[in-house]
């Protein structure tokens, strides 16, 4: 793991056609004390009901495996698979959704539909829209990332850990190119600081 770490440390004069620099933002440490603060809110939220995550797939593989082993509170699990960004660090702003929960895995219950990050809102408002149509009796928003200043659309995220402004960011389940998802830390490519 120090070895795929140090990899990525590359020297910022960056030739064309090269690896991109990646700069460290948040530590596999700091990752966990958010997730560890995001757990406790929704357990204070959700005392008295057992609500239904709906990871968004791929990128928010790891932050949901690691933000349900912190909860206390007990609940049931879903994924959802969007896609938009296809390659490159732009969204295309065309959401697919491949596949999703089933009506009777939503209807009725307290959903919170769990992000990797928010960045123009699209994925996210797809996904809500698309979970809506079952009828949950509550639906809310955890992301890991928030980057509000990008947002094309009006969304607020209910449970958000980081919020920033610069950088692509690659690591913990976020790719460039399907490349980078296996961090365990957080990396800001250098060329879009
Ligand atoms: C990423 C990320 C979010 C979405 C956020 O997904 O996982 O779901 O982008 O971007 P937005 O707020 O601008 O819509 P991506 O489409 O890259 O697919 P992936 O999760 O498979 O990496």
């Amino acid at each position: 793991m120090w070895l795929l770490e140090k990899e990525v440390h590359m020297p910022s004069n960056n030739q064309p056609g090269s690896p991109p620099v990646l700069v460290p933002l948040w530590t596999r440490e700091e990752i966990a004390k958010s997730v560890a603060t995001l757990a406790r809110n929704i357990d204070r939220d959700y005392v008295d009901c057992t609500p239904v995550l709906v990871g968004a797939l791929k990128g928010a593989f790891i932050f949901m495996a690691d933000l349900v082993r912190e909860l206390q509170t007990p609940v049931e699990i879903e994924f959802m698979r969007l896609s938009s960004y296809g390659t490159g660090t732009e969204s295309s702003g065309d959401v697919q959704i491949e596949f999703g929960p089933s009506r009777e895995a939503i209807e009725g219950r307290s959903v919170i539909v769990v992000e990797d990050i928010i960045d123009t809102g699209l994925t996210t408002t797809a996904a809500l829209e698309h979970l809506n149509q079952y009828d949950p009796s509550s639906l809310r928003i955890c992301t890991l990332l928030d980057r509000p200043e990008r947002r094309l659309v009006e969304l607020e995220a209910d449970y958000a850990g980081f919020t920033f402004t610069d950088h692509f960011v690659v690591g913990y389940g976020l790719d460039l190119d399907q490349k980078y998802r296996q961090l365990p830390g957080i990396y800001g490519l250098e060329t879009d600081a």
